[in-house]
C-alpha cells in the first residue's frame, strides 16, 4: 500500500519501541500525530507533517484531546499505534492492589479509549490499520512470575481481537505485536545483554512492513523472539 501522507498515531512515542515507530513511520511518508506525557521530549521532531500532543494513558480527557486536535490538524486518521506501556511485576503473592490497578489503566483502558475514539475514523479511512504492541506475556506468563503485567497483556490480546473483529468489515486490519525482550528503558533489569535482544529499529521496520500490507494480507499476531523458547 502506498503510505506516503497517511496519518498515524503513536502513543508514547518520545522513547523506546514508540520513537522507532514513529522514526520509521516518518520515513515512509506517514504524518505522524505523536502522543507523550511530556510532549517537550518530542521537540526534535516538530515539522509541519508532525503533531505534538499530549498524552496520559490514565486520563481519557488527554486521550479525546489528542484525537480532536488530530482530527483538526490532518482531518484523518489512517493508522493508530497503541504502543505506550508500563511495565510493572506485581506477583500473585506480593503484589500491591495500586499496582495491579497501574497496570489495567494504561496497559488495557489506554488502548481500549484510543480504539474508541479511532475506529470512526480508521473506518472512514476505508483501509485503517491498529497495532498493538501486546508482549509474549499477552500469550504466555514469564518465567519471573509477573503476574500483573502479563494479566494486563492477556487483556490487551483480547482486546486487540475484539478490535480485530469490529473493524474488519470496514477495511480496518489490526495487529498485535508479541515481542520478547526488546532493549528499551523498560528492560533495563534483564540480565540478557542488550545487544541479544530485540532492537527497536528492527521491531519498527517489521510494524511499518505490516502496517503497509494490502486488505487481504493480514497478520493477526506476530510473535518475535530474541531466544529460543520452546512454545513460541
Ligand atoms: N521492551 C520490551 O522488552 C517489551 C517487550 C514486549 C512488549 N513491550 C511493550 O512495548 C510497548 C513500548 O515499550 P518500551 O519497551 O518502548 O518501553 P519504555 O521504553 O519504557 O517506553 C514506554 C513508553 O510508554 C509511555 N508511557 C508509560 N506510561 C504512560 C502513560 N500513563 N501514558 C502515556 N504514555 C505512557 C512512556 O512515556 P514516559 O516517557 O512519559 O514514561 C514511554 O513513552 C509497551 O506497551 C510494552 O509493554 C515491550
Amino acid at each position: 500500500m502506498e503510505t506516503e501522507g497517511r496519518v498515524v498515531m503513536v502513543s508514547g512515542a518520545n522513547r523506546g519501541i514508540g520513537r522507532a515507530i514513529a522514526e520509521a513511520c516518518k520515513v515512509r511518508g506517514y504524518k505522524l500525530s505523536l502522543g507523550a506525557r511530556q510532549p517537550e521530549t518530542l521537540q526534535d521532531l516538530v515539522s509541519s507533517d508532525v503533531l505534538i500532543q499530549e498524552y496520559d494513558a490514565e486520563r481519557s480527557e488527554t486521550a479525546e484531546a489528542w484525537m480532536k486536535a488530530t482530527q483538526a490538524r490532518f482531518g484523518r486518521l489512517d493508522a493508530l499505534v497503541n504502543n505506550a506501556g508500563v511495565y510493572i511485576s506485581a506477583r500473585i503473592e506480593d503484589g500491591e492492589d495500586a499496582d495491579f490497578d497501574r497496570l489495567w489503566r494504561v496497559n488495557v483502558k489506554g488502548p481500549l479509549k484510543l480504539i474508541q475514539l479511532a475506529l470512526p475514523h480508521l473506518k472512514a479511512a476505508g483501509n485503517g490499520r491498529i497495532i498493538n504492541l501486546v508482549s509474549l506475556a499477552g500469550k504466555r506468563v514469564p518465567s519471573d512470575d509477573s503476574a500483573g503485567y502479563a494479566m494486563s497483556k492477556h487483556a490487551a490480546l483480547a482486546l486487540h481481537h475484539a478490535a480485530r473483529r469490529v473493524g474488519w468489515d470496514h477495511g480496518v486490519r489490526a495487529t498485535a505485536v508479541c515481542p520478547g525482550l526488546v532493549a528499551t528503558d523498560m528492560v533495563a533489569w534483564a540480565k540478557v545483554p542488550r545487544d541479544e535482544m530485540i532492537q527497536p529499529a528492527d521491531l519498527a521496520e517489521l510494524i511499518a512492513t505490516i502496517m503497509a500490507l494490502p486488505d487481504h494480507a493480514v497478520v493477526a499476531e506476530l510473535a518475535v523472539n530474541c531466544r529460543f523458547e520452546p512454545t513460541l
